[in-house]
């Protein structure tokens, strides 16, 4: 790196990596709205083109960096909303990649610019930052042909077929995101208060289960392993086992065809049924072309409205309009008794579009009850230094 011929650059490094620290430890206070660029195509494109830039700085021209950073900071970062708003969309590693490895001085100094005018004008104290998935594939792991473990740190560990953001084809449902682990190793800690071992009196020998926006399946295979233990407990014990029925779900059959291959590579015992198919939360009531239950097809087929007892999600909430298809999916399926459940673990407000939404919505809405969970799970990816923060959101009817 050219050296700059100040302490600025350095200090306002340590300045950024000092707020990344800190935004795991101080209570995140809440941002008040969220900017009015919301996806905005003008924000998305610099952002690519200076996402491309860092690639390739020796063939392209530094004046084009020059220019998207001046117009960043002239025209688009006017209070903390547009701070937010850059930091969601990934623009924090990205500057931060132009502070420390940019040959050109004027750009790694605008860049420093910018880091600090935004530390500056967030609450936090901290830039906003896109959410991470799991990276430690990134450079050790390519393509799906080799699955790999993970743990959850209690319980048995899944085996999943991983892809890393690095590939071209890897989509966000082909990563794995922490806050997956997260919330599998809170549902094994309190599976107690979750899971029923025997059916109860007058109520369905059968408990299902529902995962909305599965991605790889994390949550719903671990969930799935955790069945299989407490119904050989149960029978163990004597017990009646309750009947387990496990749907692991997806938007479209493209993803399903690898939640399905990730639960075959978990052998499952098949006394607890775990079955991968379509739910797009956006076409609750769709159905399918032909009567067999696979991956392909429609879980509104399946399982009747309001019949589910237990929905789980992680990190199902990232773009503009999740909030409302997600309550509507958890409206349409859970099942309308004071037992029935959902859990979601989602990353703060502060990094994720509609999660700020979506708390609102439900705190507003007089059909649910909703709990959002004090505690902050912290999951420090310790290869990237990057710190993913969750919120777990509990919902139930209000009966
Ligand atoms: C960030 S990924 C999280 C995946 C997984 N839950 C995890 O934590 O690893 C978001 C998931 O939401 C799914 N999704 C997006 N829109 C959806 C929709 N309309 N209906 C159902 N799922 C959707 C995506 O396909 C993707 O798998």
């Amino acid at each position: 790196m050219a050296a700059l011929g100040s302490g600025l650059h350095e200090i306002l490094i340590l300045q950024c990596k000092i707020s990344i620290i800190s935004f795991s430890t101080s209570i995140i206070r809440v941002i008040s709205h969220v900017g009015p660029m919301g996806t905005d195509p003008f924000l998305k494109n610099i952002h690519a083109e200076l996402v491309g830039s860092l690639k390739y700085w020796s063939t392209m021209s530094p004046d084009v960096v020059v220019v998207n950073l001046q117009r960043i900071s002239d025209e688009v970062i006017k209070d903390e909303r547009d701070v937010s708003e850059v930091g969601r969309l990934g623009f924090h590693s990205t500057l931060l990649a132009m502070c420390e490895s940019c040959p050109n001085e004027e750009i790694s100094a605008l860049a420093n610019e910018l880091v600090a005018r935004c530390v500056g004008m967030s609450s936090d104290g901290c830039f906003p930052m896109l959410t991470q998935p799991v990276l430690e594939y990134n450079t050790a792991f390519a393509g799906r042909s080799q699955p790999a473990y993970f743990s959850h740190d209690v319980g048995q560990g899944i085996s999943l077929c991983v892809k890393s953001r690095a590939e071209k084809s890897a989509l966000v449902e082909n990563m794995l995101w922490p806050a997956s682990l997260s919330l599998a190793r809170w549902i094994v800690l309190n599976q107690d208060t979750i899971i029923p071992r025997a059916p109860k009196t007058g109520r369905s020998a059968k408990f299902r289960v529902l995962e909305i926006g599965a991605g790889l399946g994390a949550v719903g295979i671990a969930v799935c392993k955790l069945l299989e233990s407490i119904h050989s407990n149960a029978k163990l014990a004597g017990l009646n086992p309750l009947v387990y029925e496990s749907f692991v779900t997806d938007r479209n059959s493209r993803i399903t065809s690898t939640i399905l291959e990730n639960i075959v590579l978990n052998s499952l015992d098949p006394k607890v049924q775990c079955i991968p198919c379509v739910l797009d939360w956006d076409i609750l009531d769709s159905l399918p072309a032909d009567k067999t239950l696979d991956h392909h097809d429609n879980l509104a087929s399946y399982v009747q409205p309001n019949s589910v007892d237990l929905i789980v999600g992680s990190e199902v909430v990232h773009e503009d309009g999740h909030d409302n298809g997600v309550i509507s999916a958890i409206k349409y399926y859970l099942r309308k008794t004071k037992d029935a459940q959902c859990y979601l673990m989602l990353s703060h407000e502060h990094h994720r579009y509609a999660v700020k939404e979506l708390k609102e919505k439900l705190s507003m809405d007089p059909d649910l009850d909703y709990i959002l969970y004090p505690t902050n799970f912290n999951d420090d990816n310790g290869s990237t230094g990057c710190y993913n923060r969750y919120e777990l959101h509990r919902i139930a009817w209000n009966l």
